[in-house]
Protein backbone atom coordinates (compact mmCIF):
# COMPACT_ATOMS: atom_id res chain seq x y z
CA UNK A 1 0.00 0.00 0.00
CA UNK A 2 1.19 3.47 -0.99
CA UNK A 3 0.81 6.52 1.30
CA UNK A 4 -1.50 7.84 -0.86
CA UNK A 5 -3.57 4.64 -0.78
CA UNK A 6 -3.33 4.65 3.17
CA UNK A 7 -4.36 8.14 2.65
CA UNK A 8 -7.61 7.73 1.25
CA UNK A 9 -8.82 4.53 3.04
CA UNK A 10 -8.37 6.23 5.92
CA UNK A 11 -10.67 9.51 5.04
CA UNK A 12 -13.10 7.03 3.98
CA UNK A 13 -12.99 5.69 7.61
CA UNK A 14 -12.93 9.17 9.42
CA UNK A 15 -9.41 8.25 10.62
CA UNK A 16 -6.82 10.57 8.75
CA UNK A 17 -4.73 11.61 12.10
CA UNK A 18 -3.41 7.86 12.42
CA UNK A 19 -0.54 9.55 9.42
CA UNK A 20 -0.49 13.15 11.85
CA UNK A 21 3.37 11.75 12.38
CA UNK A 22 4.50 10.51 9.35
CA UNK A 23 6.56 13.19 8.58
CA UNK A 24 8.93 12.46 12.05
CA UNK A 25 9.07 8.83 11.80
CA UNK A 26 11.09 6.29 9.86
CA UNK A 27 11.21 3.99 6.88
CA UNK A 28 10.82 1.32 9.00
CA UNK A 29 7.98 2.83 11.29
CA UNK A 30 6.71 3.90 7.82
CA UNK A 31 6.26 0.48 6.41
CA UNK A 32 4.84 -1.32 8.96
CA UNK A 33 2.55 1.50 9.33
CA UNK A 34 1.48 1.25 6.17
CA UNK A 35 0.68 -2.62 6.73
CA UNK A 36 -1.12 -1.42 9.87
CA UNK A 37 -3.24 0.86 7.55
CA UNK A 38 -3.79 -2.10 5.02
CA UNK A 39 -5.14 -4.84 7.34
CA UNK A 40 -7.61 -2.62 9.10
CA UNK A 41 -11.08 -3.78 8.43
CA UNK A 42 -12.74 -0.52 7.53
CA UNK A 43 -16.42 -2.25 7.96
CA UNK A 44 -15.83 -3.26 11.98
CA UNK A 45 -13.90 -0.03 12.29
CA UNK A 46 -17.43 1.38 10.86
CA UNK A 47 -19.55 -0.96 13.51
CA UNK A 48 -16.92 0.45 16.40
CA UNK A 49 -17.56 3.73 15.80
CA UNK A 50 -21.20 3.51 15.48
CA UNK A 51 -21.55 1.40 18.55
CA UNK A 52 -19.50 4.15 20.43
CA UNK A 53 -21.83 6.92 19.01
CA UNK A 54 -24.64 4.99 19.77
CA UNK A 55 -25.39 4.10 23.73
CA UNK A 56 -21.38 3.38 24.85
CA UNK A 57 -21.10 0.07 26.40
CA UNK A 58 -23.82 -2.18 25.86
CA UNK A 59 -26.86 -1.59 28.16
CA UNK A 60 -28.37 -4.59 30.02
CA UNK A 61 -30.67 -7.30 28.09
CA UNK A 62 -34.24 -6.77 28.59
CA UNK A 63 -36.57 -9.89 27.52
CA UNK A 64 -34.64 -12.70 28.75
CA UNK A 65 -35.55 -15.59 30.66
CA UNK A 66 -33.79 -18.63 32.20
CA UNK A 67 -32.53 -21.37 29.27
CA UNK A 68 -33.80 -24.77 30.21
CA UNK A 69 -30.99 -27.26 31.38
CA UNK A 70 -30.48 -30.61 30.60
CA UNK A 71 -29.07 -32.97 33.48
CA UNK A 72 -28.09 -36.28 32.49
CA UNK A 73 -28.16 -39.80 34.13
CA UNK A 74 -28.82 -43.31 34.09
CA UNK A 75 -29.82 -44.84 30.98
CA UNK A 76 -29.69 -41.50 28.85
CA UNK A 77 -26.46 -41.01 30.11
CA UNK A 78 -24.98 -44.50 29.01
CA UNK A 79 -26.17 -44.10 25.37
CA UNK A 80 -25.18 -41.07 25.02
CA UNK A 81 -21.57 -42.48 25.99
CA UNK A 82 -21.83 -45.09 23.92
CA UNK A 83 -22.55 -42.38 20.63
CA UNK A 84 -20.28 -40.17 21.89
CA UNK A 85 -17.30 -42.59 22.30
CA UNK A 86 -18.42 -44.39 18.90
CA UNK A 87 -17.86 -40.78 16.99
CA UNK A 88 -14.36 -40.23 18.56
CA UNK A 89 -13.44 -43.73 17.55
CA UNK A 90 -14.45 -42.84 13.80
CA UNK A 91 -11.90 -40.19 14.13
CA UNK A 92 -15.14 -37.75 13.58
CA UNK A 93 -14.40 -35.33 16.79
CA UNK A 94 -11.90 -32.80 17.03
CA UNK A 95 -10.34 -29.94 19.93
CA UNK A 96 -10.42 -26.55 19.55
CA UNK A 97 -8.69 -24.61 22.26
CA UNK A 98 -8.52 -20.61 23.09
CA UNK A 99 -5.64 -19.67 23.36
CA UNK A 100 -5.20 -16.20 22.23
CA UNK A 101 -5.80 -13.88 25.41
CA UNK A 102 -3.54 -11.91 27.08
CA UNK A 103 -3.94 -13.68 30.88
CA UNK A 104 -3.29 -10.02 32.29
CA UNK A 105 -5.67 -10.87 35.24
CA UNK A 106 -2.99 -13.19 36.38
CA UNK A 107 -0.25 -11.05 35.44
CA UNK A 108 1.83 -13.83 33.94
CA UNK A 109 4.05 -12.91 31.23
CA UNK A 110 3.76 -15.43 28.25
CA UNK A 111 1.17 -17.66 26.62
CA UNK A 112 -1.35 -18.61 29.56
CA UNK A 113 -1.04 -22.25 28.48
CA UNK A 114 2.69 -22.46 29.95
CA UNK A 115 1.34 -21.72 33.13
CA UNK A 116 2.60 -24.22 35.28
CA UNK A 117 -0.69 -25.74 37.73
CA UNK A 118 0.02 -29.83 38.10
CA UNK A 119 0.39 -29.68 41.66
CA UNK A 120 3.14 -32.51 42.24
CA UNK A 121 4.51 -32.63 38.20
CA UNK A 122 3.98 -28.55 37.91
CA UNK A 123 2.91 -29.63 34.25
CA UNK A 124 1.92 -26.60 32.57
CA UNK A 125 -1.93 -25.77 31.36
CA UNK A 126 -1.01 -26.66 27.63
CA UNK A 127 0.80 -29.73 28.95
CA UNK A 128 -2.56 -31.22 30.89
CA UNK A 129 -4.49 -30.32 28.03
CA UNK A 130 -2.66 -32.02 24.81
CA UNK A 131 -1.75 -35.11 27.31
CA UNK A 132 -5.81 -35.61 27.71
CA UNK A 133 -6.26 -36.07 23.86
CA UNK A 134 -3.08 -38.15 24.00
CA UNK A 135 -5.23 -40.24 26.33
CA UNK A 136 -8.19 -40.33 24.11
CA UNK A 137 -6.49 -41.17 20.59
CA UNK A 138 -4.81 -44.00 23.24
CA UNK A 139 -8.05 -45.33 24.62
CA UNK A 140 -9.90 -45.27 21.41
CA UNK A 141 -7.40 -46.38 18.75
CA UNK A 142 -8.33 -42.67 16.87
CA UNK A 143 -6.54 -39.74 15.53
CA UNK A 144 -7.79 -36.42 17.41
CA UNK A 145 -6.39 -33.50 15.87
CA UNK A 146 -5.85 -30.66 18.04
CA UNK A 147 -6.57 -27.29 16.85
CA UNK A 148 -5.03 -24.13 18.97
CA UNK A 149 -6.19 -20.07 18.42
CA UNK A 150 -3.03 -18.17 19.34
CA UNK A 151 -2.74 -14.31 18.70
CA UNK A 152 0.27 -12.32 17.83
CA UNK A 153 0.78 -11.52 21.24
CA UNK A 154 1.51 -15.31 21.82
CA UNK A 155 1.78 -17.28 18.54
CA UNK A 156 5.58 -17.68 18.32
CA UNK A 157 5.95 -18.19 22.20
CA UNK A 158 2.99 -21.46 22.02
CA UNK A 159 4.80 -22.80 18.39
CA UNK A 160 8.12 -22.94 20.69
CA UNK A 161 6.87 -24.25 23.62
CA UNK A 162 5.29 -27.05 21.87
CA UNK A 163 8.22 -27.69 19.82
CA UNK A 164 10.79 -27.57 22.47
CA UNK A 165 8.40 -30.72 24.73
CA UNK A 166 8.16 -32.46 21.78
CA UNK A 167 4.36 -31.45 21.59
CA UNK A 168 3.46 -33.67 24.65
CA UNK A 169 4.03 -37.22 22.33
CA UNK A 170 1.26 -35.92 20.25
CA UNK A 171 1.58 -36.47 16.15
CA UNK A 172 3.11 -32.64 15.21
CA UNK A 173 0.87 -33.04 12.23
CA UNK A 174 -2.54 -33.39 14.16
CA UNK A 175 -1.60 -30.03 16.50
CA UNK A 176 -2.73 -26.90 14.18
CA UNK A 177 -2.09 -23.77 15.25
CA UNK A 178 -4.02 -20.63 13.89
CA UNK A 179 -4.06 -17.01 14.52
CA UNK A 180 -6.45 -15.05 14.89
CA UNK A 181 -7.39 -11.27 14.27
CA UNK A 182 -6.39 -8.02 16.00
CA UNK A 183 -8.35 -4.56 16.33
CA UNK A 184 -7.75 -1.27 17.19
CA UNK A 185 -8.54 0.94 19.84
CA UNK A 186 -10.90 3.66 19.69
CA UNK A 187 -10.72 6.65 21.97
CA UNK A 188 -13.97 8.43 23.26
CA UNK A 189 -14.40 10.56 19.78
CA UNK A 190 -14.37 7.01 17.92
CA UNK A 191 -10.76 7.77 16.87
CA UNK A 192 -8.10 4.92 16.45
CA UNK A 193 -5.81 5.05 19.24
CA UNK A 194 -1.73 5.16 17.99
CA UNK A 195 0.38 3.60 20.74
CA UNK A 196 3.71 5.07 19.13
CA UNK A 197 3.65 8.11 16.57
CA UNK A 198 4.24 4.89 13.69
CA UNK A 199 2.20 2.51 15.32
CA UNK A 200 -1.68 1.49 15.91
CA UNK A 201 -2.39 -0.26 19.30
CA UNK A 202 -4.28 -3.42 18.46
CA UNK A 203 -5.23 -6.36 20.82
CA UNK A 204 -6.89 -9.45 20.06
CA UNK A 205 -10.90 -9.23 18.69
CA UNK A 206 -12.00 -11.62 21.12
CA UNK A 207 -12.69 -15.40 20.76
CA UNK A 208 -15.23 -14.86 18.56
CA UNK A 209 -12.35 -14.08 15.96
CA UNK A 210 -12.39 -17.68 15.67
CA UNK A 211 -14.69 -17.98 13.29
CA UNK A 212 -12.69 -15.82 10.52
CA UNK A 213 -9.32 -16.98 11.89
CA UNK A 214 -10.64 -20.84 11.20
CA UNK A 215 -11.75 -19.80 7.37
CA UNK A 216 -8.62 -17.93 6.52
CA UNK A 217 -6.84 -20.26 7.81
CA UNK A 218 -7.71 -23.43 5.99
CA UNK A 219 -8.63 -24.68 8.89
CA UNK A 220 -12.16 -25.76 8.16
CA UNK A 221 -10.36 -27.20 5.21
CA UNK A 222 -8.34 -29.48 7.24
CA UNK A 223 -11.01 -30.38 9.54
CA UNK A 224 -13.15 -31.55 6.51
CA UNK A 225 -10.31 -33.46 4.88
CA UNK A 226 -9.87 -35.32 8.01
CA UNK A 227 -13.44 -36.41 8.19
CA UNK A 228 -14.23 -33.84 10.89
CA UNK A 229 -18.09 -33.20 11.69
CA UNK A 230 -17.94 -32.38 15.18
CA UNK A 231 -15.67 -30.00 17.47
CA UNK A 232 -15.68 -30.05 21.39
CA UNK A 233 -14.53 -26.40 22.30
CA UNK A 234 -12.25 -25.21 25.59
CA UNK A 235 -10.51 -22.27 27.19
CA UNK A 236 -6.65 -22.62 28.13
CA UNK A 237 -7.30 -22.05 31.34
CA UNK A 238 -9.45 -24.81 32.53
CA UNK A 239 -7.12 -28.03 33.60
CA UNK A 240 -10.23 -30.03 34.94
CA UNK A 241 -12.23 -30.37 31.41
CA UNK A 242 -13.05 -33.37 30.65
CA UNK A 243 -11.30 -33.29 26.85
CA UNK A 244 -14.24 -34.44 24.74
CA UNK A 245 -16.25 -35.77 27.14
CA UNK A 246 -18.47 -38.89 25.24
CA UNK A 247 -21.14 -37.96 27.27
CA UNK A 248 -21.72 -34.23 26.21
CA UNK A 249 -20.50 -35.11 22.49
CA UNK A 250 -22.89 -38.11 22.54
CA UNK A 251 -25.81 -36.34 23.72
CA UNK A 252 -25.42 -33.36 21.23
CA UNK A 253 -25.23 -35.94 18.50
CA UNK A 254 -28.37 -37.79 19.34
CA UNK A 255 -30.15 -34.43 19.95
CA UNK A 256 -29.11 -33.18 16.68
CA UNK A 257 -27.63 -29.82 18.27
CA UNK A 258 -25.83 -27.44 16.04
CA UNK A 259 -24.20 -26.14 19.55
CA UNK A 260 -24.31 -27.85 22.83
CA UNK A 261 -23.27 -25.87 26.41
CA UNK A 262 -21.66 -27.10 29.50
CA UNK A 263 -23.42 -25.24 32.85
CA UNK A 264 -23.14 -25.32 36.16
CA UNK A 265 -24.66 -23.36 39.21
CA UNK A 266 -23.30 -19.81 39.41
CA UNK A 267 -21.72 -19.62 43.51
CA UNK A 268 -23.01 -16.52 43.86
CA UNK A 269 -24.95 -13.68 41.86
CA UNK A 270 -21.56 -11.90 41.36
CA UNK A 271 -19.47 -15.02 39.76
CA UNK A 272 -17.45 -13.84 36.30
CA UNK A 273 -19.99 -16.46 34.25
CA UNK A 274 -21.76 -15.71 30.95
CA UNK A 275 -25.54 -16.95 32.06
CA UNK A 276 -27.94 -19.22 29.86
CA UNK A 277 -30.53 -17.22 28.80
CA UNK A 278 -34.22 -17.21 26.50
CA UNK A 279 -34.48 -14.33 24.26
CA UNK A 280 -37.50 -14.01 21.69
CA UNK A 281 -37.55 -17.60 22.05
CA UNK A 282 -34.07 -18.17 20.62
CA UNK A 283 -30.85 -19.24 22.91
CA UNK A 284 -28.03 -17.03 24.28
CA UNK A 285 -25.45 -16.57 27.06
CA UNK A 286 -25.55 -12.97 28.09
CA UNK A 287 -21.81 -12.13 29.53
CA UNK A 288 -21.86 -10.78 33.05
CA UNK A 289 -20.23 -7.97 32.36
CA UNK A 290 -23.17 -7.42 30.43
CA UNK A 291 -25.99 -8.21 33.07
CA UNK A 292 -27.68 -5.65 35.36
CA UNK A 293 -26.93 -5.84 39.37
CA UNK A 294 -31.33 -6.62 39.60
CA UNK A 295 -30.54 -9.86 37.19
CA UNK A 296 -27.55 -10.93 38.48
CA UNK A 297 -29.16 -11.00 41.79
CA UNK A 298 -32.96 -11.61 40.73
CA UNK A 299 -34.15 -15.16 42.79
CA UNK A 300 -37.20 -17.34 41.50
CA UNK A 301 -39.75 -18.25 44.08
CA UNK A 302 -37.70 -21.48 45.31
CA UNK A 303 -34.72 -18.61 46.42
CA UNK A 304 -32.37 -20.02 43.90
CA UNK A 305 -30.87 -17.34 41.34
CA UNK A 306 -33.20 -16.32 38.76
CA UNK A 307 -29.95 -16.53 35.76
CA UNK A 308 -28.71 -19.49 38.16
CA UNK A 309 -26.81 -21.27 35.31
CA UNK A 310 -23.30 -19.89 34.28
CA UNK A 311 -21.51 -21.27 30.46
CA UNK A 312 -18.19 -22.15 31.44
CA UNK A 313 -17.16 -21.84 28.00
CA UNK A 314 -16.91 -25.76 26.87
CA UNK A 315 -19.26 -26.12 23.83
CA UNK A 316 -19.45 -28.62 21.20
CA UNK A 317 -20.37 -27.31 17.74
CA UNK A 318 -21.59 -29.14 15.11
CA UNK A 319 -18.23 -28.54 11.96
CA UNK A 320 -21.30 -27.94 9.09
CA UNK A 321 -22.80 -24.80 11.42
CA UNK A 322 -19.43 -23.54 12.53
CA UNK A 323 -18.79 -22.85 8.72
CA UNK A 324 -22.28 -20.98 7.75
CA UNK A 325 -21.41 -18.85 11.10
CA UNK A 326 -17.74 -17.98 10.06
CA UNK A 327 -20.13 -15.86 6.82
CA UNK A 328 -22.00 -14.13 8.84
CA UNK A 329 -20.58 -10.76 11.12
CA UNK A 330 -20.83 -11.78 14.73
CA UNK A 331 -22.22 -8.78 17.36
CA UNK A 332 -19.26 -6.81 19.11
CA UNK A 333 -19.13 -5.89 22.83
CA UNK A 334 -17.22 -3.25 23.88
CA UNK A 335 -14.90 -2.77 27.07
CA UNK A 336 -13.71 1.03 28.76
CA UNK A 337 -10.08 0.00 29.11
CA UNK A 338 -6.64 1.34 29.83
CA UNK A 339 -5.14 1.99 26.42
CA UNK A 340 -1.22 3.31 25.85
CA UNK A 341 -1.33 6.14 23.56
CA UNK A 342 1.09 9.21 22.23
CA UNK A 343 0.84 12.47 23.90
CA UNK A 344 1.17 15.48 22.35
CA UNK A 345 4.99 15.71 22.61
CA UNK A 346 5.18 12.06 20.58
CA UNK A 347 6.31 10.43 24.12
CA UNK A 348 4.21 7.53 24.84
CA UNK A 349 1.96 7.39 27.99
CA UNK A 350 0.62 4.53 29.69
CA UNK A 351 -2.66 5.81 31.65
CA UNK A 352 -3.63 5.55 34.93
CA UNK A 353 -7.83 5.41 34.15
CA UNK A 354 -9.68 4.21 31.49
CA UNK A 355 -9.04 6.06 28.03
CA UNK A 356 -10.17 3.88 25.62
CA UNK A 357 -12.53 1.28 23.64
CA UNK A 358 -11.78 -2.15 22.77
CA UNK A 359 -14.07 -4.49 20.65
CA UNK A 360 -14.66 -8.11 21.17
CA UNK A 361 -16.39 -10.89 19.48
CA UNK A 362 -17.51 -13.48 21.47
CA UNK A 363 -18.04 -17.29 19.85
CA UNK A 364 -21.47 -17.77 21.83
CA UNK A 365 -22.74 -14.85 19.90
CA UNK A 366 -23.65 -17.60 17.43
CA UNK A 367 -26.46 -19.59 20.36
CA UNK A 368 -29.18 -17.09 19.09
CA UNK A 369 -28.58 -18.78 14.97
CA UNK A 370 -28.05 -22.00 16.27
CA UNK A 371 -31.24 -24.37 15.25
CA UNK A 372 -31.41 -26.58 18.68
CA UNK A 373 -29.34 -25.75 21.27
CA UNK A 374 -28.33 -28.03 24.62
CA UNK A 375 -27.04 -26.72 28.01
CA UNK A 376 -26.20 -30.11 29.92
CA UNK A 377 -25.59 -29.25 33.36
CA UNK A 378 -22.68 -30.74 35.56
CA UNK A 379 -20.76 -31.05 38.79
CA UNK A 380 -18.31 -27.79 38.81
CA UNK A 381 -16.26 -30.24 41.48
CA UNK A 382 -15.42 -32.37 38.48
CA UNK A 383 -14.63 -30.18 35.52
CA UNK A 384 -14.18 -26.97 36.42
CA UNK A 385 -11.98 -24.51 38.11
CA UNK A 386 -10.26 -22.06 35.91
CA UNK A 387 -7.16 -20.15 36.60
CA UNK A 388 -7.91 -16.56 36.30
CA UNK A 389 -6.73 -14.86 38.99
CA UNK A 390 -3.31 -14.16 40.54
CA UNK A 391 -5.02 -14.58 43.92
CA UNK A 392 -8.10 -15.56 45.82
CA UNK A 393 -10.87 -17.16 43.64
CA UNK A 394 -10.48 -18.81 40.35
CA UNK A 395 -6.22 -18.64 41.22
CA UNK A 396 -3.75 -21.33 41.08
CA UNK A 397 -4.07 -22.09 44.87
CA UNK A 398 -7.76 -22.60 44.28
CA UNK A 399 -7.03 -24.42 41.03
CA UNK A 400 -4.19 -27.18 42.59
CA UNK A 401 -7.18 -27.84 45.32
CA UNK A 402 -10.21 -28.47 43.27
CA UNK A 403 -7.77 -30.95 41.28
CA UNK A 404 -6.53 -32.46 44.14
CA UNK A 405 -9.77 -32.96 45.76
CA UNK A 406 -11.09 -34.25 41.90
CA UNK A 407 -8.55 -36.82 42.25
CA UNK A 408 -8.50 -38.28 45.69
CA UNK A 409 -12.36 -38.76 45.40
CA UNK A 410 -11.32 -40.72 42.14
CA UNK A 411 -8.82 -42.63 44.36
CA UNK A 412 -11.62 -43.38 47.30
CA UNK A 413 -14.00 -44.61 44.69
CA UNK A 414 -10.88 -47.03 43.39
CA UNK A 415 -11.09 -48.05 47.26
CA UNK A 416 -8.01 -46.30 48.20
CA UNK A 417 -7.71 -44.57 51.49
CA UNK A 418 -6.91 -40.68 51.19
CA UNK A 419 -6.51 -38.78 54.45
CA UNK A 420 -7.94 -35.89 55.27
CA UNK A 421 -7.02 -32.60 56.84
CA UNK A 422 -9.38 -30.90 59.15
CA UNK A 423 -10.79 -29.03 56.26
CA UNK A 424 -11.33 -31.86 54.40
CA UNK A 425 -8.71 -31.46 51.75
CA UNK A 426 -6.19 -34.04 50.99
CA UNK A 427 -3.63 -34.46 53.75
CA UNK A 428 -1.03 -34.39 50.82
CA UNK A 429 -0.60 -33.31 46.96
CA UNK A 430 -2.14 -35.68 44.45
CA UNK A 431 -2.01 -35.62 40.35
CA UNK A 432 -3.18 -37.68 38.41
CA UNK A 433 -1.53 -37.42 34.21
CA UNK A 434 -4.11 -37.80 31.92
CA UNK A 435 -2.59 -40.80 30.25
CA UNK A 436 -2.35 -42.34 32.82
CA UNK A 437 -6.13 -42.36 33.59
CA UNK A 438 -8.82 -39.69 32.61
CA UNK A 439 -11.40 -41.52 34.72
CA UNK A 440 -12.29 -43.16 37.41
CA UNK A 441 -12.91 -46.60 35.49
CA UNK A 442 -9.59 -46.15 34.17
CA UNK A 443 -7.89 -45.14 37.04
CA UNK A 444 -9.45 -48.59 38.96
CA UNK A 445 -7.96 -50.93 35.90
CA UNK A 446 -4.48 -49.09 36.31
CA UNK A 447 -3.52 -49.15 39.74
CA UNK A 448 -1.36 -51.49 41.12
CA UNK A 449 -3.04 -54.41 43.48
CA UNK A 450 -3.04 -52.84 47.15
CA UNK A 451 -2.07 -49.14 45.87
CA UNK A 452 -1.78 -47.18 49.62
CA UNK A 453 -0.88 -43.52 49.93
CA UNK A 454 2.14 -43.00 52.56
CA UNK A 455 3.57 -39.28 50.87
CA UNK A 456 2.38 -37.17 47.59
CA UNK A 457 1.35 -38.82 44.59
CA UNK A 458 1.93 -38.30 41.05
CA UNK A 459 0.57 -41.21 38.93
CA UNK A 460 2.15 -41.04 35.24
CA UNK A 461 2.85 -43.25 32.90
C1 LIG B 1 -14.95 -16.30 29.97
C2 LIG B 1 -16.31 -16.16 29.28
C3 LIG B 1 -17.44 -16.33 30.25
C4 LIG B 1 -17.31 -17.70 30.89
C5 LIG B 1 -15.95 -17.80 31.59
C6 LIG B 1 -15.74 -19.23 32.09
C7 LIG B 1 -15.79 -14.55 27.57
C8 LIG B 1 -16.02 -13.22 26.99
N1 LIG B 1 -16.37 -14.83 28.68
O1 LIG B 1 -14.78 -15.18 30.82
O2 LIG B 1 -18.71 -16.24 29.59
O3 LIG B 1 -18.36 -17.89 31.80
O4 LIG B 1 -14.88 -17.53 30.68
O5 LIG B 1 -14.45 -19.40 32.60
O6 LIG B 1 -15.13 -15.37 27.02
N2 LIG B 1 -9.35 -15.64 24.28
C9 LIG B 1 -8.80 -15.70 23.03
N3 LIG B 1 -8.77 -14.57 22.29
C10 LIG B 1 -9.29 -13.38 22.72
C11 LIG B 1 -9.85 -13.33 24.01
C12 LIG B 1 -9.87 -14.49 24.77
O7 LIG B 1 -8.34 -16.75 22.59
O8 LIG B 1 -9.23 -12.42 21.97
C13 LIG B 1 -9.36 -16.86 25.09
C14 LIG B 1 -8.41 -16.77 26.27
O9 LIG B 1 -7.12 -17.19 25.92
C15 LIG B 1 -9.10 -17.69 27.24
C16 LIG B 1 -10.58 -17.50 26.92
O10 LIG B 1 -10.66 -17.01 25.63
O11 LIG B 1 -8.78 -19.04 26.99
C17 LIG B 1 -11.35 -16.66 27.91
O12 LIG B 1 -10.95 -15.35 27.92
P1 LIG B 1 -11.10 -14.42 29.20
O13 LIG B 1 -10.95 -13.03 28.74
O14 LIG B 1 -10.20 -14.91 30.26
O15 LIG B 1 -12.63 -14.63 29.62
P2 LIG B 1 -13.36 -14.50 31.05
O16 LIG B 1 -13.63 -13.07 31.35
O17 LIG B 1 -12.61 -15.25 32.07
Amino acid sequence: MTVDEAREKLALCGQTHVLEWWDSIGEESRQSLLSQVKALDAAALGRMAAMLRGEGPAAAPAGIAPADVVELGGQDRAVAIARGEELIRAGEVGVLLVAGGQGSRLGFDGPKGIYEIGPVSDASLFEIHARKVLSLERAFGCHVPLYIMTSDINDAATREFFSKKAFFGLSPDRVRFFVQGMWPALDGDGRVILDEPGHIFMSPDGHGGILRALAENGMFRDMERRGITTLFYFQVDNPMVEVADPAFIGLHAIRGADVSVKVCAKRDPSEGLGVVVKKDGRNAIVEYTELSSAQKEARGADGRLRFLYGSVAIHVFSLDFLVGESKRDLPLHVAHKKVPFVGADGKAVKPDAPNGFKFEKFIFDVLPDAGTVVNLAFERGDEFSPVKNANGADSPATTRRDMALKFARWLEWCGVKVPRDGDGLPAMKIEIDPCFASNREQLRKRLPPGFSISGDVLLRN
